[in-house]
């Protein structure tokens, strides 16, 4: 059953029964991509998701076991609170896996979005712009079916690499994001959607209505694969 049209033709779509399938589908998922990414090109570079729905695969691969020192960690958007504030998004990765497992310090490249939006957008431009094309980048999908912090009706230059985003409308209100370009910026993008929340956002994609989200997918090029993996939750509410 084909799920979300128009979608581009390079997807694999799933929807699983829950959550948990989703972050097992989800963690096996990133292992194989780092073992290709590792075993053709010595390393592997990843852009996390932010907010609640991954930290259930972040979990799962603090307990796997993996090449960690050939992984390189980037952040697809941070929110502009103090460095050890529990609801930055570093540092939620970390407390779920990064602190368990040895991915050298310095290829964790954490956003400075306590320096304020603007000064940390541009010094993570000349990292992701030097990082590019990444091998794998992890979304998730808000509410109102935005991802990383691209939001509903903000728009952002098109060669941009990393924004500032000061108005959005999910707290806080000030963050930092990587843009449409640099999340497109990849062999392969994994798109993680569960619970009834996002319901109403699947159907208003399913229906065709440009959301953040669908916006970025039709952007990838032909090269890139995407993964979908959904619950039944958030497919049938
Ligand atoms: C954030 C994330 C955001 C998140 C979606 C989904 O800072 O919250 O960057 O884009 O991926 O809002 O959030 P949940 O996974 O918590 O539903």
């Amino acid at each position: 059953m084909k799920l979300l049209e128009p979608l581009p033709a390079h997807t694999h779509q799933q929807i699983l029964d829950s959550s948990e399938a989703v972050a097992q589908a989800a963690a096996a998922y990133i292992l194989r991509a780092a073992q290709h990414a590792i075993s053709t090109r010595g390393a592997f570079k990843l852009v996390l998701a932010g907010g609640s729905t991954p930290l259930a695969a972040y979990r799962l691969l603090a307990r796997a076991e993996a090449n960690w020192q050939h992984w390189h960690i980037f952040f697809g958007d941070e929110r502009c609170l103090a460095p050890e504030d529990t609801e930055r998004n570093s540092q939620m990765a970390r407390a779920a896996w990064l602190n368990d497992v040895a991915i050298p310090p310095e290829q964790i490249h954490t956003i400075e979005a306590q320096r304020g939006g603007e000064n940390a957008a541009a010094d993570y431009s000349r990292v992701v712009e030097a990082a590019v094309p990444f091998d794998l980048v992890i979304l998730g999908m808000g509410e109102d079916g935005h991802t990383a912090s691209l939001f509903p009706a903000h728009h952002h230059p098109d060669e941009a690499w990393v924004v500032a985003v000061t108005d959005a409308p999910k707290p806080p209100p000030e963050r930092v994001s990587l843009t449409t370009r640099a999340l497109t910026s990849t062999r392969a993008l994994i798109l993680l959607i569960t619970g009834s929340a996002k319901h109403t956002a699947f159907m208003q994609w399913q229906q065709g209505e440009s959301l953040p989200v669908a916006r970025l997918l039709a952007m990838t090029d032909s090269h890139s694969h995407i993964e979908l993996l959904l619950d039944s939750a958030a497919v049938h509410g």
